[in-house]
């Protein structure tokens, strides 16, 4: 008999029937859908990330940068959308590209999501220990000596892939952050969506109490000139600082996607995916734009190169002072929850690869009690913790980024492919003019992708090759397109072995 080829598709069928199973529990509507899109999203990227992109790259125009960025992700969002509501499995985009462009494409673009969630669950928990330390420092407590709060590899330069040592030992508020989020997700859904909506409740309180106090202080000098002179480098300001300013903000966006991750917790998928998406999308958009606005308009750029950008630009109005504590507590919640919300996709997605026999069948294991994907959530703990314990970081965070925007390319190309291969399929939501939003989607994310250093583009191909070497020395050999075996015990994850090539 003929084997399926490296790019036989997974029957949406499948999915539709993986989709309708009862081993998750359905206990997300759409306020917690949209919090959980928020909690995931509002993190690093707007508490750290938009002074360095601003003070480096573009100036006052950050805040471009942020519109651009948002409107690619948008259309990402968009098709995104479709996918989720018409094929809610855990999988997300991995699964999106299983059953459009086939087996191969679907590992890379799981493969990417590694990068997406795990790792990027490492570079947020790095981010939280900067800010505990901080504030344990403001309050005058000093009892982690900086061999036990840093990691002990650094690079020699962000070109480098050479790693030395710093002398330190472990960074232990980054382990014990993840300890903590994980512990709360092996727990249950319900449980992590309590904790995310009250943090979120918390901290866009304190972005929106920033953005209103802040709004009476903006002295609109600080915007002349809006687009700095470029200095004749690429990407120091001018439109192309503007690009790389773009590309380097585009993390504060990634969490949005996490939503379709979810869709199998969700009570009604058909409405729930898109509200959620692109709901909490919106909304950090408009939150983003004007945090931007107000950051730059009350201190001149350059002051915001800084690790704690907003609360630089805070203090230097005395007026404002008594928010810059508040500022710290909201971003040590605010990047508690998008760890949360990093992991619990993660998890989900390798269930999705494992009930497909990508992954080992450990991945796929769920709690009897708990109802979680409890093994996969353990795993994604460990390594998560393992990687902000130990390694560097600062190259970590563009590399999540790269990998999000592969990922998110695959979804607008799969979007426009199953409409023209399964026209019949029921879309309780459809991209509007399809043609052309995929395509802007695809053209928007590569020139962010593009916008990125080229040593990230090293760094991609080289986690690439691992994900090769994996999937041709397991994956290609385990999948059920190839070894059709007995359905499982449970008739909920049932997935038949027929496919197409
Ligand atoms: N968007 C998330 C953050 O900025 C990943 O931390």
């Amino acid at each position: 008999m003929k084997q399926p080829g490296l790019f036989a598709t997974k029957p949406v069928a499948d999915y539709q029937q993986e989709a309708a199973s009862k081993h998750l529990v359905r206990a997300l509507g759409i306020p917690a859908l949209i919090t959980f899109g928020i909690g995931g999203i509002i993190g690093t990227g707007i508490f750290v990330l938009t002074g360095l992109a601003a003070a480096q790259h573009a100036g006052p125009a950050i805040v471009i940068s942020f519109v651009l960025a948002g409107i690619g992700c948008m259309f990402a969002g968009l098709c995104y959308s479709e996918f989720a509501a018409m094929v809610p499995v855990s999988g997300s985009a991995y699964a999106y590209s299983y059953a459009t462009l086939g087996e191969f494409t679907a590992w890379f673009v799981g493969w990417n999501l590694v990068l997406e969630y795990m790792v990027a669950s490492a570079v947020v928990a790095v981010g939280w220990a900067r800010y505990a330390v901080k504030l344990l420092q403001d309050l005058g407590i000093n009892f982690l000596p900086t061999k036990l709060s840093s990691a002990p590899f650094a690079t020699m330069s962000s070109d480098s892939l050479q790693l030395h040592f710093t002398g330190a030992w472990i960074n232990l508020p980054a382990v014990f952050i993840v300890v903590l989020a994980t512990a709360l997700c092996y727990k249950g859904i319900r449980e992590s969506a309590i904790v995310n909506t009250i943090i979120v409740v918390i901290k866009v309180s304190i972005v929106v109490a920033v953005i209103v106090a802040g709004a009476f202080y903006i002295d609109t000098a600080h915007w002349v000139p809006y687009i700095p002179r470029n200095t004749g480098v690429y990407g120091q300001f001018g439109w192309s600082g503007i690009s790389q300013a773009a590309a380097i903000i585009f993390f504060a966006y990634i969490g949005f996607d996490g939503v379709s991750t979810v869709a199998q917790e969700a009570r009604n998928p058909a409405r729930g995916m898109p509200i959620g998406i692109l709901g909490s999308l919106g909304i950090c958009t408009v939150l983003y734009v004007l945090m931007s606005a107000v950051l730059t308009g009350l201190v001149p750029y350059p002051r915001l190169n800084d690790a704690a950008p907003v609360a630089a630009a805070l203090e230097a109005h005395p007026q404002l002072l008594w928010l810059t504590i508040w500022v710290e507590i909201g971003a040590l919640l605010g990047l508690t929850s998008v760890i949360i919300t990093l992991i619990i996709p993660q998890a989900r997605i390798w269930l999705t690869m494992s009930r497909d026999g990508l992954l080992p069948k450990v991945f796929g294991a769920v709690h009897p009690r708990f109802h979680t994907p409890h093994v996969s959530t353990l795993i994604t703990g460990i390594l998560a913790a393992v990687i902000g314990g130990l390694m560097p970081i600062d190259i970590l965070g563009e590399l999540v980024s790269i990998g999000t925007l592969v990922a998110f390319i695959v979804v607008c190309i799969g979007v426009l492919v199953l409409r023209y291969t399964r026209p019949d399929l029921i879309r309780p939501f459809r991209v509007p003019a399809v043609w052309l939003t995929s395509l802007l989607g695809v053209g928007f994310c590569g020139w962010m992708a593009y916008s990125l250093p080229n040593a990230t583009w090293w760094r991609l191909l080289l986690w690439s090759v691992i994900g090769f070497a994996i999937y041709f020395g397991y994956s290609y050999r385990h999948s059920r397109l190839r070894r059709p075996e007995p359905a499982p015990l449970d008739p909920d994850s049932a997935v038949s072995p027929t496919h197409s090539s």
